[in-house]
């Protein structure tokens, strides 16, 4: 029930004449809980009614008296405060969590729309180090969340796979490596005749003019260059695909990176020239783009190559033909502005009026607050090692604070990512991401593994109360653990799901009268925003807006908590707890999910 709407509905009855649209928006939350839940500034009305804002409030607060939506309509001057009736509230809420599941919050308002994401695109036969997680992650949480709200979403990994990187790595190869060490040692080795390179290129100039004419023989075709860049590019995608974007879950519809354009550029570059924007400029061709700020784009290398712009327009128009999409989305770090606002508007000036539907999400970077992170190679700190690093440190501390638990390598990678993902996700995109170990795996800050944990304790309680376990994640607090026997609780229980599932418990009878307390009340309109909450995310694409919901959510049900004893021997009071546990664990699985992160219900 939206009882926001309930109370604008009855206040346009209640006056006769004005209709709900012109009530609603005026429909405050009032700062602090004393004054009610809503207000309702009768200020506006007064000219329309021809009375004092306070006689409207006096007189309506009347017609709302016998009102069972309401505790009380209270006038305070010109305003009149309502006071929902706290157990309608609960019940509401409650119900509506349990009828959905993990897909509370989940509705159509993008149904029918097609996005496309375009994210994380990582520059293969380079290092994939974490330059890449925030797009990585962003877009991640970006993607489920669309299709969440029920649209036709569709992601694309533009690699960096073709390239002056591959005519170095050719060089490199030829001149100190070979088939049996790239064949055992993959992207690793890849990456130290990468290193390899650069190193002596130094001191020997020529080798760079080497790489150039190796990547000129990829452009024109040449056998044993293509033949060398496929199977580099192979090696690299098939590592990134069953090792890095597994453990974080995520997969990609398209893997059509740069190279998938080469065939498809000619005609960018013609018609460009047919519409007359194509300039010559010291041998290359460009767009000039002076009369709107922006240095010109440039689309032609001298010896007829093309460019990251050029692959970009043509994958725009590539992607519009085939998937006729609404929006679609470009995720990278902010340093890349110029490049989309300058394609972007190549691509309206040949006359397309959807790249206004072509959509930069501009992101921080990745700093890290305890400086070096152990990396292989000196040079840049690898996604890959600090995903390692994530899950050792995690089942160190797992070692020390539940030595018991069983799968602990299983969870502390699932910890672990989480930890990771949920750092890069706490903040404004835009805001750099200064990392901090302490901070990423902290139990009890604003942390993943916080809000893992927290859902942890509530699988457990739930767990408790099937009679199926007796221990688990609550270590401390009101002492859970010794709370008495579950005797004459109204579960049964499901042997398969443990105390997973709601239908292990009978929540029909439930009296939310018993969750009218100060604590439960807290957890019930953080959960009573969730939805809303999932919106925003979507549309302003911000992450944060979810995550810091599930923070707020686990620093209300751990205050819930330590207040309020969950197993109690009173078994209305119990029931009802339990079914707040039940929302609360819910939720937090569903909104991990959405980010991106695994929800243990152990750790
Ligand atoms: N490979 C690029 C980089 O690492 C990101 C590509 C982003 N997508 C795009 N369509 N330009 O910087």
């Amino acid at each position: 029930m939206n009882f926001k709407l309930e109370i604008a509905k009855r206040i346009s009855e209640h006056l006769g004449n004005v209709p709900v649209s012109d009530i609603l928006p005026g429909i405050e939350v009032p700062p602090n809980p004393e004054m009610g839940d809503f207000a309702f500034p009768c200020f506006k009305l007064s000219k329309t009614l021809k009375k004092s804002p306070a006689i409207i409030a006096e007189q309506l607060s009347a017609s709302f008296a016998n009102d069972a939506l309401l505790e009380k309509a209270q006038p305070a001057g010109a305003y009149l405060n309502f006071f929902i009736n706290k157990s309608l509230y609960a019940g509401e809420i409650i119900k509506e969590i349990i009828k959905n599941g993990v897909n509370y919050g989940a509705d159509n308002s993008y149904s029918g729309k097609r996005y496309l994401v375009d994210y994380s695109s990582p520059n293969i036969a380079k290092p994939f180090h974490v330059g890449h997680i925030p797009t990585t992650v962003i877009g991640h949480a970006l993607y489920n969340v669309f299709k969440f709200l029920g649209c036709d979403i569709i992601s694309i990994n533009h690699l960096g796979d073709w390239g002056t990187q591959f005519g170095k790595l050719i060089v490199a190869y030829k001149n100190w490596g070979n088939e049996a060490d790239v064949k055992k040692g993959g992207v690793a080795e890849l990456m130290r005749l990468y290193v390899k390179f650069h190193d002596e290129a130094e001191n020997n100039p020529a080798l760079n003019d080497e790489a150039r004419g190796w990547l000129v023989k990829m452009e024109h075709g040449d056998e044993e260059a293509l033949a060398l860049w496929k199977w580099f590019n192979d090696i690299s995608l098939d590592e990134y695909k069953n090792n890095t974007y597994k453990r974080l879950g995520i997969d990609f519809d398209y893997y059509t990176g740069e190279s998938f354009y080469n065939d498809k550029m000619a005609d960018v570059a013609r018609e460009l020239k047919e519409k007359n924007l194509l300039k010559e400029s010291d041998g290359a061709m460009i767009v000039d783009l002076e009369n709107w700020g922006m240095p010109p784009c440039l689309i032609l290398r001298r010896d007829g190559g093309t460019l990251y712009p050029t692959r970009d327009i043509s994958a725009a128009l590539y992607r519009k033909k085939t998937f006729g999409f609404d929006k679609c989305l470009y995720i990278t770090c902010m340093d890349q502005n110029l490049h989309f606002a300058q394609w972007f508007k190549v691509v309206e000036l040949m006359g397309n009026t959807w790249a206004q539907d072509l959509i930069h999400i501009p992101l921080g970077l990745i700093n890290f607050e305890e400086g070096k992170l152990s990396t292989r190679k000196g040079h840049v700190i690898l996604l890959d090692d600090l995903l390692n690093d994530a899950v050792k440190k995690t089942r160190d501390i797992i070692e020390e604070k539940n030595p018991c638990l069983k799968n602990k390598d299983e969870i502390a990678e699932m910890v672990g990512m989480g930890a990771v993902v949920f750092s890069n996700l706490y903040n404004s995109r835009i805001k750099d991401v200064s990392f901090s170990w302490e901070r990423a795996l902290s139990f009890e800050g604003e942390s993943g593994p916080y809000v893992q944990y927290t859902h942890a304790r509530a699988a457990s309680i739930l767990k408790k109360a099937s009679g199926l376990c007796a221990t688990g994640a609550e270590t401390g607090g009101n002492g859970e653990s010794d709370a008495q026997e579950t005797g004459s609780i109204e579960a049964s229980v499901s042997p398969e799901t443990g105390g997973n599932a709601a239908k292990d418990f009978n929540f029909s009878g439930v009296d939310f009268a018993n969750l009218t307390d100060e604590y439960s009340r807290e957890v019930l309109s953080i959960l009573d925003a969730y939805p809303q909450k999932i919106k925003d995310c979507a549309e302003k694409f911000e992450p944060f807006i979810l995550s810091r919901a599930l923070i707020e959510l686990c620093q209300a049900f751990n205050k819930f908590y330590n207040a309020n004893i969950v197993l109690t021997e009173d078994a209305a009071v119990r029931n009802a707890r339990l079914a707040l546990v039940y929302c609360v664990k819910t939720v937090l699985e569903a909104g991990l999910g959405l980010l991106g992160i695994k929800a243990p219900d152990e750790m």
